[in-house]
């Protein structure tokens, strides 16, 4: 990581957020706030580890990513509207390899799922607009919403990862997150 992007980890360190961990409570992806208006926000994401789900997901804000240090193989949607393969139930999709310094703009409506991430994980500039939607996951049976989706993993239609910590961002307000934090 270079010097400049240190310095901002560094800042950001010291206002975290609450951190997505996996069904066994190893960390999915570590946050911190840079900080936070109304009409825009921005965040430190240490992406750890891979989404283990089955499905793409969208997100309830837009973003724009750029990649600080590490790198991560990102797969998105070959068309607007979800197109599966009978025989995995999975969603066709190509990949693109995300390296330093890369930037991306994602709209919240934008759908995709991480496959790989480098060793040590992938360290990212977010910059948030304010959330429009709730997000959720893209199956065969159509857009889930995220808190029913490990319903859906205990029947065994969705393996993956269980973002457990975001039923609490949910119930929370940005004012009682920041405190919380
Ligand atoms: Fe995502």
């Amino acid at each position: 990581m270079n010097m400049i992007a240190k310095a901002i980890v560094g800042w950001a360190k010291r206002t975290p957020y609450f951190h997505l961990h996996h069904a066994d409570g190893s960390v999915y992806m570590g946050r911190w706030w840079l900080f936070r208006t109304p009409w825009l926000s921005a965040r430190i994401h240490h992406i750890a580890t891979p989404d283990f789900d089955r499905h793409f997901h969208d997100h309830p804000f837009g973003f724009v990513s750029v990649i600080l240090s590490g790198w991560y193989v990102e797969r998105r949607p070959t068309s607007v509207d979800p197109c599966f393969d009978g025989a995995s139930g999975r969603e066709t999709g190509v990949i693109a390899h995300r390296r330093t310094g890369s930037v991306a703009w994602r709209r919240c409506t934008d759908r995709h799922i991480i496959d790989r991430v480098s060793p040590g994980g992938a360290w990212t500039l977010v910059f948030v607009t304010p959330k429009r939607q709730w997000w959720g996951f893209y199956t065969p049976e159509g857009k889930v919403f995220w808190a029913d989706y490990p319903i859906m993993r205990e029947r065994g239609q969705a393996p993956g990862t269980i973002h457990s910590e975001e039923l609490i961002d949910s119930q929370q307000s940005h004012t009682t997150t920041r405190e919380r934090a």
